[in-house]
């Protein structure tokens, strides 16, 4: 106890005098969550990242979520403290893959889910999250929209719009393995609680659930709607701030092992160590970040 009030006091005094900020995806560990200038979804962590002042920004959560902000906020030091943090889904697509696939279909737009590589949004027309991706396709010239990589998040959005949106078969492994039976399950023991699941769930999950929504869509809807019961489909990092934005609300997981291991490898030890060091720091090519650039903010513009 007494070494973490005094970890707590370190990462507070270095920060100040690093003149850093310390974002967190809503995934990480509840004490991360508590140290952060802005805990929120992958959307809103790259809006802060583009317009937030200083000159450090620590990254709690995975690569791709540093590697954008490094992108989108050149002239910032960026930090991601568990360097090993990385994200499966975004190594199942590779840059000359996407070329591939471009080149069987010349006339379709290219949307990449923000979960890629930069060299894979670079090689992409618009960038989008879980939380704008029927904006994204819906604001697009092209009829045909290659969507990559996650197979459950293209076919989400695909019941929004009438363009013909060509899936990658990429997937999250936490969301993917949640079932529909987890949620009969589920409903058979908070009966009347209000589903709500992550758009990387299968489609037959997302079939029975009440609403979907990204990760900040889900904690809003619980602090929004009137109900007292929910059920919540999607990493349980997220019970934190459902705990501490909307303390008289009761939410369960829908699964107990929706775990992202790689979400959980930041701990208070690598902040502070970050915060000293200004290490493990993450560039991305500027070559690769001009193209990639282009693909995030024309995101942001939607
Ligand atoms: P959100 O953008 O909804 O926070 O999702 C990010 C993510 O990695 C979900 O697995
Ligand atoms: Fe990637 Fe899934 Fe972890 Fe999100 S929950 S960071 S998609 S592995």
């Amino acid at each position: 106890m007494q070494r973490v009030s005094w970890l707590l006091d370190e990462i507070h005094r270095l920060k100040e005098e690093r003149h850093a900020i310390i974002l967190a995806h809503n995934y990480q560990p509840d004490e991360i969550q508590d140290i952060a200038d802005i805990t929120g979804d992958s959307l809103e962590l790259s809006r802060a990242a583009a317009t937030m002042e200083g000159d450090v920004i620590v990254f709690c959560g995975v690569d791709f979520m540093a590697e954008t902000a490094a992108i989108i906020s050149p002239e910032k030091t960026v930090l991601l403290p568990a360097p090993d943090a990385g994200c499966p889904m975004a190594e199942m697509i590779s840059a000359d893959e996407l070329k591939f696939a471009k080149s069987r279909h010349p006339d379709a737009a290219v949307v990449c889910y923000v979960n890629t590589t930069a060299e894979v949004k670079a090689v992409s027309d618009i960038c989008c999250t879980s939380s704008n991706a029927v904006k994204v396709v819906n604001s697009l010239k092209e009829d045909q929209v290659i969507f990559v990589p996650d197979r459950n998040l293209a076919l989400y959005t695909q019941r929004f719009t009438k363009k013909e949106i060509l899936p990658w078969e990429g997937f999250c492994r936490v969301h993917d393995r949640i079932t529909a039976d987890h949620v009969r399950r589920a409903r058979d023991l908070h009966p009347g609680a209000i589903v709500l699941v992550h758009p990387e769930c299968r489609p037959e999950v997302i079939d029975l659930a009440d609403h979907v929504a990204s990760t900040s869509g889900i904690i809003r809807l619980v602090c929004e709607l009137p109900d007292e019961e929910f059920i919540i489909g999607t990493e349980i990092g997220i019970l934190h701030r459902l705990k501490k934005e909307c303390p008289t609300k009761n939410c369960y997981p829908l699964s107990s092992g929706a775990i992202c291991t790689n979400m959980k490898k930041t701990d208070l030890t690598k902040v502070r160590q970050a915060l000293i060091d200004l290490q493990p720091r993450i560039t991305v090519p500027e070559e690769i970040a001009n193209r990639a650039r282009r693909a995030i903010e024309r995101m942001l513009a939607v």
